[in-house]
């Protein structure tokens, strides 16, 4: 059967590059995969009091990241890290102890920025709470991207350059995937 892979963005604002970008990155060729979209805006803030009565909307939430083969991360960098919400999801996803959502699933990360830098601080910040929960990070090709004019087309797909690129990661990923759950 088809490997699912929870797609998990960064950024809550409507008009994120981020979210446009990940819209594009689902429809790359990846055969025998599908990807769903884990929303993380509706989480409430991570509260240990909280832990032995969790609201129903964590309780879908954990059970949506345990249901996932695989997990992609695409981020913005909010003052050279990850944005609070998206530490926040990870949060409630590692816990009640014992029960961690997110263990052992091979994922992949990546993001986009208009600064130069193309969000490489906040990915290497990602990769260490990713560690930290047990998160299998593919490391055979990083992606950087600054959004410039152009990136975008008008009908809001990635430009056709980009997307050759970002398939060649995909093309890793998947196989990184399929070794991970063999
Ligand atoms: C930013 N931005 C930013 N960009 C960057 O490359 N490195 C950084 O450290 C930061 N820091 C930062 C902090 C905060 C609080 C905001 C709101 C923004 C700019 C950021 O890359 C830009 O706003 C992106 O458009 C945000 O991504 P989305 O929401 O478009 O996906």
């Amino acid at each position: 059967s088809d490997i699912s892979v929870a797609v998990i963005v960064g950024s809550l604002r409507k008009e994120s590059i981020n979210r446009k970008l990940a819209n594009g990155v689902v429809k790359l060729k990846a055969p025998g995969f599908v990807f769903n979209f884990i929303e993380i805006g509706g989480l409430p803030l991570y509260n240990q009091d909280f832990e032995s009565d969790p609201s129903p909307v964590v309780d879908d939430f954990r059970a949506k990241v345990a249901a996932a083969d695989a997990l992609l991360f695409i981020s913005p960098e909010y003052n050279r890290s990850l944005p609070g919400v998206l530490k926040n999801a990870i949060d409630v996803g590692s816990r009640p102890y014992g029960h961690n959502a997110w263990g052992q699933k091979p994922a992949g990360l990546f993001g986009a920025s208009p600064g130069g830098i193309g969000t490489a601080v906040m990915q290497a910040h990602l990769r260490d709470v990713l560690a930290a929960v047990g998160v299998n990070v593919y490391s055979g090709a990083e992606v950087y991207l600054t959004v410039k004019d152009g990136f975008f087309t008008e009908s809001g797909d990635i430009n056709e350059g980009t997307q050759k690129f970002l398939q060649g990661w995909m093309d890793g990923y998947v196989d990184f995937v399929k070794k991970m759950l063999a």
